[in-house]
């Protein structure tokens, strides 16, 4: 068969055919059996890999261009386009490992479609602590970040915004090695003090969908459609004024987290072409691996990863977690987001134990947008949709009943889909759509076409009480399911049912706050159910940060012409970087703290309450389990002096990993030793239990990182069902530093229990270590047998 193929290519290459032959190059990742590359420059990296193609190209030229990237860190090897015989025979080669057909693996933005805009309050602020001082403390002994160098994996960046300005900014920090890559529109010139450098990685999408068509991409680090601008303002933006725009709806001062921090941009996202924008951007597992590769050689101290597979992937298929394993190694904090596929269970993305995985939580602040019907009811809405028609009493009108003869359920009858009202019926009312199939803002675009002067989007049962507050063309706000039925009954009952859509204005304070935002992805984790997954939540809901000045606020480039400078967006894209920040001035205060010590500081402080003084809710409005909030909602004030930590090293991911029997898949040459320790007894600050046959104990360790002379005591609210119990339970330090070991028993209460068991039921509780100042909680997960 190779035989065969070699033939026809070689026959084929006599002749001026070369389209042909190539067609039957892929892309192969080729990997070696020792890591010797430490000390070696990029530039020796490349001539090794080079001198491997040369053996089995036919010119010097062609093995040039068929090396697509050589990595170091995070592959010991390179992807290369080959022919399968070409493969084959540096499959034969020593010290060659393996030679695979890079999957075609795509992963994604982890944004929501709705695309938001609008002012910016405090609330944005992620020390959301009332009390000016203490924050004022966090970001003082953190430099605000200024010797921090934050890597951002994402698609790009708007330089000119004035969030990436380097006014009064420091020399960059010396250990830097990163460049600024020269691109379209992009060169040296647009790097400055703030962000330090900017590269870009084309040849896996280019080897999946040709050649970048530069109408839909720059090709260069500069940002398109917003995100990767959007994410990095949220990490490190400097502090503008009056960041408010189209419509005025609020203003305030827009500011990253850690204002001072440094960032390099790795852009390894694309706009897929063909595709329409809202549809996102592509990010292939070879550019992702590269990207995060030269994070890692160009010594960033945190990377932030708001990109996810779109279902639960294993680590040794995934390039995120096998090349963040790698970056934990070099004591680079990785941040990702959690993914945006909830509120079902086994959504997550991004579960490795060496990840902070983030999910996503309300602000209190909502855009109120009532609806005024001529009956004297005001029904509560949410929009933040500048307009300045007159805003009179006009009919109100079911999409139900204002569609062309013909439109039944079968097409979605009441969603305003494309072609589906009647201009007759429409004209110049305001039109009741409903939500779940089709676009939200696609929905506007239909009643305008139809002539109309507005619409109400209204939530069907599932979506209940989730509004999105978005930026329509049109006048708009949206209703919960309930005022929807309200909507529904006063348009059947009322002979002329007439309506005034009440222009949006910014409430703060709203409560209750923070809250789980219905997208979220939740666990339980289906990768290692030993592993308790997401490990926290942060603001992901209407975030306002900076943007391009190039495509629409709602990314859907046809239609939107509007351009703005900072805008609204939802997703775990945006809670992501608000943890990266978190981790930016931890590393900073802390810069011994290893990445998992970074984690557990922010986990164990998180806050489980809301602004009522509950428990967080969910979507529902019931209390959030930790599948869905982890150990709760970040609090970086109190990260900063956990009083104890949960420390993990590399080799305690090894250990972890060999019990999964990955290191091999992983690409880690390590010997397993014998016994192993139990995989959930990864020194991680929560517990997830699957399947509990009536008791198990469970090992951890704490570091006391607070006062040396210190006693703790250990308490517990388990499981409905179960117990908790810690040996000793009580901890005493004598220094900083000092680690004392302990186990947790968790056994059922109850013996009958296992006749009644469902493993996919899962209970929650927690447990905790308290001292006169400090809380350090842990969340249990726990399953029956
Ligand atoms: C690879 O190809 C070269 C030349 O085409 C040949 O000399 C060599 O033996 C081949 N090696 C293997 C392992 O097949
Ligand atoms: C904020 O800081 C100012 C000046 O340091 C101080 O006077 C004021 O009391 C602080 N406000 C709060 C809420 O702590
Ligand atoms: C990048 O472009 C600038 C001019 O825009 C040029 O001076 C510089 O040499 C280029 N750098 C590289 C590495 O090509
Ligand atoms: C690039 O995209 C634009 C807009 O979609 C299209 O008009 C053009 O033909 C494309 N160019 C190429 C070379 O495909
Ligand atoms: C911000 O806007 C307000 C009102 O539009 C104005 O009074 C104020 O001077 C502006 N502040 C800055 C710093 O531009
Ligand atoms: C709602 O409409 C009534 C007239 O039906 C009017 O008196 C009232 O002011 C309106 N409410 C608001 C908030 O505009
Ligand atoms: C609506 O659905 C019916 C039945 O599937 C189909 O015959 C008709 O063409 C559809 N109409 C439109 C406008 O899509
Ligand atoms: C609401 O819409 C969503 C999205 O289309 C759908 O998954 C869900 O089943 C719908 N719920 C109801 C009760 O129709
Ligand atoms: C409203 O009227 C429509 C028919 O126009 C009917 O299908 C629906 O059940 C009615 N809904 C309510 C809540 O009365
Ligand atoms: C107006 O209509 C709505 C919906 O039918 C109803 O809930 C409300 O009670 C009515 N208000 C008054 C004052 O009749
Ligand atoms: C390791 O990879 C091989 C080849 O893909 C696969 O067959 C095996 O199941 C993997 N091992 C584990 C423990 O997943
Ligand atoms: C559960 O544990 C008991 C003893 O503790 C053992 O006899 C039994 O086989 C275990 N069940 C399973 C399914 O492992």
């Amino acid at each position: 068969m190779n035989n065969i193929i070699s033939t026809t290519c070689l026959f084929l290459l006599l002749l001026p055919l070369l389209a042909s032959c190539t067609k039957n190059k892929q892309v192969y990742l080729v990997e070696f059996e020792e890591n010797t590359n430490g000390e070696k420059t990029m530039h020796e990296i490349e001539n090794t890999h080079h001198s491997y193609l040369r053996l089995v190209k036919e010119t010097e030229e062609d093995a040039r261009a068929s090396l697509l990237y050589s990595y170091k860190h995070t592959f010991n090897g390179f992807a290369a386009l080959l022919t399968p015989n070409e493969a084959n025979n540096l499959s034969g080669m020593e010290g060659v490992v393996y030679v695979r057909k890079s999957e075609r693996k795509i992963y994604s933005l982890h944004t929501t479609r709705s695309w938001k805009f609008v002012g910016l309050d405090r609330s944005f602020d992620p020390y959301e602590e009332k009390s000016n001082e203490t924050n004022g403390d966090l970001l003082a002994k953190g430099k605000y970040g200024q010797d921090i160098i934050i890597g951002m994996i994402d698609n790009g960046v708007w330089p000119d915004s004035k969030s990436f300005s380097d006014e009064g900014m420091g020399p960059v920090p010396q250990k830097w090695k990163g460049v600024c890559q020269n691109g379209t529109d992009f060169d040296s010139s647009n790097c400055n003090r703030k962000i330090i450098g900017a590269r870009y990685y084309l040849q896996g999408y280019e080897s999946i969908y040709g050649p970048l068509n530069e109408t839909d991409d720059y090709k260069s680090a500069r940002d398109k459609d917003g995100h990767g601008t959007h994410t990095s303002s949220i990490v490190a933006g400097r502090a503008v004024p009056n960041a408010s725009a189209l419509g005025g709806f609020a203003s305030g001062t827009a500011i990253g987290g850690a204002p001072l921090a440094r960032l390099a941009i790795y852009k390894a996202c694309w706009a897929i072409k063909g595709k329409p924008k809202n549809e996102g951007n592509v990010c292939t597992n070879i550019d992702m691996l590269k990207a995060i590769d030269d994070a890692i050689e160009d010594g960033v101290d945190v990377i932030s990863i708001s990109i996810g597979f779109p279902q639960p992937v294993k680590y040794d298929d995934d390039v995120i977690a096998k090349s963040s394993l790698q970056a934990v190694r070099k004591n680079i904090v990785v941040v990702c987001s959690a993914g945006n596929a909830g509120p079902g269970p086994h959504s997550l993305s991004n579960p490795a134990p060496w990840i902070i995985t983030v999910g996503a939580s309300t602000v209190d602040r909502s855009f109120v947008a009532p609806v005024n019907l001529s009956n004297g009811t005001i029904i509560e809405g949410r929009s933040i949709t500048p307009f300045h028609k007159e805003n009179i009493f006009r009919p109100l009108v079911l999409a139900n009943d204002a569609e062309y003869a013909g439109i039944t359920s079968a097409n979605s009858s009441g969603y305003c889909l494309d072609n589906t009202l009647d201009p007759i019926k429409v004209k110049g009312k305001i039109v009741l759509c409903m939500r779940g199939i089709g676009g939200r803002l696609k929905k506007g675009l239909e009643v305008e076409r139809a002539g109309g002067f507005g619409f109400i989007l209204g939530n069907n049962k599932t979506y209940a009480n989730d509004l999105a507050s978005d930026l329509h063309f049109i006048p708009a706000t949206a209703v919960t399911y309930e005022n929807t039925l309200k909507l529904v009954q006063y348009i059947n009952s009322t002979l002329n049912p007439m309506a005034q859509l009440l222009p949006g204005t910014t409430v703060l304070d709203t409560k209750p706050a923070p809250s789980m935002a219905l997208f979220s992805s939740r666990g339980p984790n289906i990768i290692d159910p030993n592993i308790l997954k997401p490990d926290i939540t942060a603001p992901g809901v209407d975030i306002l940060a900076a943007w391009t000045a190039e495509d629409g606020p709602t990314r859907m480039t046809d239609n939107d012409k509007r351009v703005v400078k900072y805008n609204i967006f939802s997703g775990t894209s945006m809670s992501c970087p608000h943890v990266s920040a978190a981790s930016v001035l931890l590393k900073a205060m802390h810069p011994t703290w290893s990445p998992a010590a970074i984690r557990s500081a922010l986990m164990t402080s998180a806050r489980t309450t809301d602004n009522t003084g509950n428990p967080i809710t969910d979507e529902t409005g019931n209390p959030a389990t930790p599948f869905a909030m982890g150990s709760g909602h970040f609090n970086p004030k109190k990260a900063s002096n956990p009083g104890l930590i949960y420390d993990a090293s590399f080799n305690d991911y090894l250990l972890y990993l060999c019990n999964l029997k990955l290191t091999q898949n992983i690409s880690i040459t390590y010997t397993c030793p014998s016994p192993l320790p139990q995989p959930f007894d990864l020194n991680y600050p929560s517990i997830q239990i699957h399947k509990l046959n009536y008791t198990k104990t469970i090992k951890r360790t704490v570091t006391n990182v607070g006062r040396s002379i210190s006693v703790y005591k250990f308490n517990a609210k388990p499981p409905k069902e179960f117990t908790i119990k810690a040996t000793p339970s009580v901890l005493k330090f004598t220094h900083v530093g000092q680690k004392r070991n302990f186990v947790i028993t968790v056994t059922k209460s109850r013996d009958e229990l296992a006749s009644e068991s469902d493993s996919e039921k899962y209970f929650f509780g927690w447990y905790s270590w308290t001292d006169k100042y400090h809380v350090v909680n842990c969340p249990v997960a726990v399953s029956f047998q």
